[in-house]
């Protein structure tokens, strides 16, 4: 419903002024918030850089749910840098969002309701240790790769943010190979552990990239805009390209019989996730939507006496500012 409001709208553009937006886009320029840009781009930069606002902030619970076990002192101070670090992530996003328009609190009652969406990986459950040091690996591995193309997007607010991030998450993906190394390094019970981990996380990861690029709606519009700077597929394959050598250097086997290089294509060939397992799991039904939802609603509703205590407290300067004007 939401991309079929962003279509209808998209097309009572002016058909020169698009032109000029493109010729803009074309030439390599930053695209800011008080500039002239068509209805569709800027609902569908919202709906982009709202999800991943969402999906920093929905992160945040299978990797907190851990930090009261990590099995060491340190172990327990990376991880909570770590969750901070996403937190902030997910404020430079909602402020980019801002800038076109929508508050932090209209998007953030989409993703309350369902009407918006957070990545499908967040829906996956963190079972054991090594699942966090697999999500650091994997996960933001597979986030870095296709942020870091987006740091040159074509929304100025955006592209700086992804910069930030950036930095961050290449840190936390180094962590993550850290931690994962120590347990596949570890007694046979603990690499059992690691494997169990890539085997669980490894098609969750493949489908962060999106759907195969033939199913993708958003892909063909995005790019011509900037929004996207590849396609879902070579993300997903650079991903592959670049995690399996790193699984093996782990002694850990990626769990797909097919995996093998081609030296004709120079890429792994390689058997892409279970579409149907993704659609469900993106439409609510994957094995922890339900209460991933249901941890953000509380959090929002338990919040709510810090918003109304801000809010009053704005409100009772304005006024004394108002009165002494
Ligand atoms: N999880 C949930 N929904 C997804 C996912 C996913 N992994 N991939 C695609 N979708 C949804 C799209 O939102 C779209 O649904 P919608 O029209 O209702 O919004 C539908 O599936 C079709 O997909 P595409 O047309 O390919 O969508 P799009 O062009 O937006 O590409 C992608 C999806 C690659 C995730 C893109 O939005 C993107 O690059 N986003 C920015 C990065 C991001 O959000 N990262 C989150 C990762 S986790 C993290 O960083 C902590």
């Amino acid at each position: 419903m939401y991309a079929q409001m962003i279509k209808s709208e998209a097309t009572q553009d002016d058909p020169e002024k698009l032109a000029a937006f493109q010729a803009r886009i074309d030439a390599g320029e930053k695209i800011e918030p008080k500039d002239w840009m068509p209805e569709g781009y800027r609902k569908t930069l919202i709906r982009q850089i709202g999800q991943h606002a969402h999906s920093e902030i929905v992160g945040q619970l299978p990797e907190g749910n851990w930090i009261t076990r990590a099995p060491t002192l340190e172990r327990k101070a990376i991880l909570l840098a770590k969750v901070q670090d996403e937190a902030g992530h997910g404020l430079y996003l909602y402020c980019a969002a801002e800038t076109l328009g929508v508050s932090r609190d209209e998007i953030t009652e989409m993703l309350l309701d369902g009407r918006m969406k957070y990545s499908s990986i967040f829906n996956y459950p963190t079972l054991n240790w090594a699942d966090i040091g697999a999500v650091g690996w994997l996960v933001d591995g597979a986030a870095i790769m296709n942020q870091v193309p987006l740091q040159r997007t074509s929304f100025g607010p955006y592209s700086r943010a992804m910069i930030r991030i950036c930095k961050e998450e290449s840190f936390h993906q180094r962590q993550g190979y850290d931690a994962i190394r120590k347990m596949a390094e570890g007694t046979p019970e603990q690499k059992k552990m690691a494997q169990d981990a890539l085997n669980r996380l490894w098609y969750p990861s493949l489908m962060m990239f999106g759907p195969s690029d033939k199913d993708s709606v958003h892909s063909a519009q995005s790019m011509k805009w900037k929004i996207k700077m590849n396609t879902n597929d070579e993300l997903r394959q650079k991903f592959v390209d670049q995690t399996v050598p790193q699984a093996e250097y782990l002694g850990l086997t990626v769990p797909d019989e097919n995996l093998k290089w081609n030296e004709e294509r120079g890429h792994y060939d390689y058997t892409d996730p279970d579409w149907s397992e993704f659609f469900d799991v993106i439409q609510g039904n994957g094995p922890c939507n339900v209460d991933r939802l249901a941890d953000r609603n509380k959090a929002w509703d338990d919040g709510a006496w810090v918003r109304d205590g801000l809010l009053a407290h704005a409100k009772k300067k304005a006024a004394r500012q108002h009165a002494a004007e």
